[in-house]
């Protein structure tokens, strides 16, 4: 590789090049190696790293293999040679950054998501249900729930509260009460004058048939139909509900509400052909010819009707990819329990998401490949000096005491809505330690170190400042000091004990009075974050 010059009028000046994994590139001299990237359009990641401030080099997730090197650099601070070669993804830089963010991770004190949230099947983001109930706002309570669980009003009724068993506030006064919250936001809507639909994709002109009108068909139906998919539902009943009509105690779930609930699934487009039983009154091959995609989810089946179906089965259920829910026919889906025995309805709802999300995939015509356990950094259950600091967060008073067949009053929806301690990260999608902790594959549990205690400056009136979550890369710092904060903020301590505070133990209020919206822009975690919700 030849040492480029380029004139520009009368100038002459040189233009180093290097190669980046498989691209060359010419810089400006003096370019780093982390600014020849994004010339060539390669994402390096970093954290610590402020274009067009100096490189504090604190994070080390920007390490590259530069030729001739004896160890990996920091690509925000290595600058480019002529004739440099540098590897950007090969395994022993993947495996240097993946221990970077091992590392930071160890003492990092958040929750991406909800611990509720890890554990519910269908992952309902619900502090965000609880915290808009709180509010009163329950139109976008039951949209928000909706994004998960076509059938909170029926769910509500039958679940088994797995949820609740991941709340933070259960070793203290009893979990959030939320199955039955999200009963309440269910049961409100269908007493609206207007229940919710949501909007549709525009059509596709693509149909799916999909054989059982169950938890997993139902809520198959309402997610292919956002995508704006034509859907028909055939089950062997006169009447959709499968498991939920079918084998639950009415007394539970009542059956003017399921049939309510089932009712905005059938408004939404759905078209239901009842009396239809697979292998009796309709074939497989048949439903192939006439739409689209087939989803199977019929729920479990004994073996002789399993053999009817016209589908390779295996163990108790249809034999499928689990993460593309396809049959060895692409064209052929299968989900519930139909491919395993599912304990509960939940499971059966967040499967058909799923299923659908799978299909609409393969209706794009894109690699159909769905993981739906979101990616979450977990603070841990927590009791005693560390509970109390969370707790501060929530209304003082204890789980209602309410039966589950009665559900709630308004009232005491909204305050268990504000018993809600709101553990999740505020928009965790915006932070990049996550992204990249996703992306490598990162193990919190690696170096996991001492845990500190939860705090929270809340004093701002726009932003919150999260100790647990700042990885003390000092850009808030800079930021503030372009801003000519007259505090500011700053390094306190040293080495591991070194910590990010407004000088003379001020509080954030008095710290950042200008540049508080560019700190939350700077910040590579969620350490600093807008106090207003998205
Ligand atoms: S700061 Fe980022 S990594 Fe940490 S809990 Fe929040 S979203 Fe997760
Ligand atoms: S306190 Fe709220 S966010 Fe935290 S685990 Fe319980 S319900 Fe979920
Ligand atoms: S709070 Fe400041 S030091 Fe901490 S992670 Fe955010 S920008 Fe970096
Ligand atoms: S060391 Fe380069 S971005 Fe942190």
């Amino acid at each position: 590789m030849g040492l480029e010059l380029r004139r520009r009028g009368t100038q002459r000046w040189e233009m180093p090049r290097l190669r980046i994994d498989d691209r060359e590139v010419d810089v400006p001299a003096g370019a780093t190696v982390l600014e020849a990237a994004a010339r060539a359009g390669i994402e390096i990641p970093t954290l610590c790293h402020f274009p067009g401030k100096p490189a504090q080099t604190s994070c080390l997730v920007c390490v590259v293999k530069v030729n001739g090197a004896p160890r990996l650099l920091p690509a925000c601070a290595t600058r480019v040679t002529n004739g440099m070669v540098v590897e950007n993804n090969s395994a022993e830089v993947r495996a240097a950054r993946r221990t970077a963010l091992e590392l930071i991770l160890g003492d990092h004190l958040g929750d991406c998501v909800g611990p509720c949230v890890s554990v519910c099947p269908a992952h309902m983001d619900i502090p965000g249900m609880l915290r808009l109930v709180s509010e009163g706002k329950l139109r976008e309570a039951v949209a928000k729930v909706k994004e998960r669980i076509p059938l909170p009003a029926s769910l509500g009724r039958t679940c088994p509260e797995l949820c609740e068993r991941g709340c933070r506030r259960t070793p203290h006064d009893g979990a959030v009460s939320i199955c039955l919250v999200k009963r309440f936001v269910g049961d409100a809507d269908l007493a609206s004058a207007d229940p919710y639909l949501p909007e549709k994709a525009p059509p596709t002109g693509k149909k799916v048939a999909i054989v059982g009108a169950g938890p997993a068909g139902l809520s198959a139906a309402w997610f292919l139909l956002l995508h704006g998919h034509a859907v028909t539902i055939f089950d062997e009943h006169g009447k959709p509900g499968g498991s939920l009509r079918y084998e639950t105690d009415p007394v539970l779930l009542p059956e003017e509400v399921l049939d309510a609930e089932i009712g905005l699934i059938l408004k939404l487009g759905a078209e239901f052909a009842g009396n239809r039983m697979l292998g009796r009154d309709v074939t497989l091959s048949e439903l192939k010819t006439r739409f689209d995609a087939v989803l199977l989810a019929c729920g479990q089946l004994p073996a002789d009707r399993l053999q009817t179906l016209g589908v390779p089965f295996e163990g108790r259920g249809v034999k499928t990819n689990r993460k593309t829910f396809q049959t060895d026919d692409p064209a052929v889906f299968a989900a519930g329990s139909v491919v395993l025995p599912l304990k509960h309805d939940v499971h059966a709802v967040g499967a058909g998401r799923m299923a659908a999300d799978a299909i609409a995939l393969h209706l794009a015509g894109k690699p159909v490949e769905v993981e739906d356990h979101p990616y979450s950094v977990h603070a841990g259950s927590m009791e005693g000096e560390a509970l109390q600091a969370f707790l501060a967060f929530g209304a003082p008073v204890a789980r209602t005491q309410a039966a589950k067949k009665d559900g709630l009053t308004r009232e005491q929806a909204q305050t268990e809505g504000k018993r809600c301690l709101q553990c999740a990260c505020c928009a965790p999608g915006g932070c990049r330690l996550r992204r990249y902790a996703m992306e490598y594959g990162a193990n919190q549990a690696r170096f996991r170190g001492e845990r500190p205690v939860y705090t929270r400056d809340d004093s701002h009136p726009e932003i919150v400042f999260e100790e647990g979550k700042c990885i003390k890369c000092g850009l808030c710092v800079q930021v503030a000091a372009e801003y000519k904060e007259s505090l500011g903020l700053t390094f306190i301590g040293r080495g591991f004990n070194v910590k990010i505070a407004v000088p003379f133990n001020e509080v954030l209020r008095e710290g950042l009075k200008l540049a508080a919206r560019a700190c939350v822009a700077a910040c590579p975690t969620r350490a600093l974050s807008p106090k207003k919700l998205p």
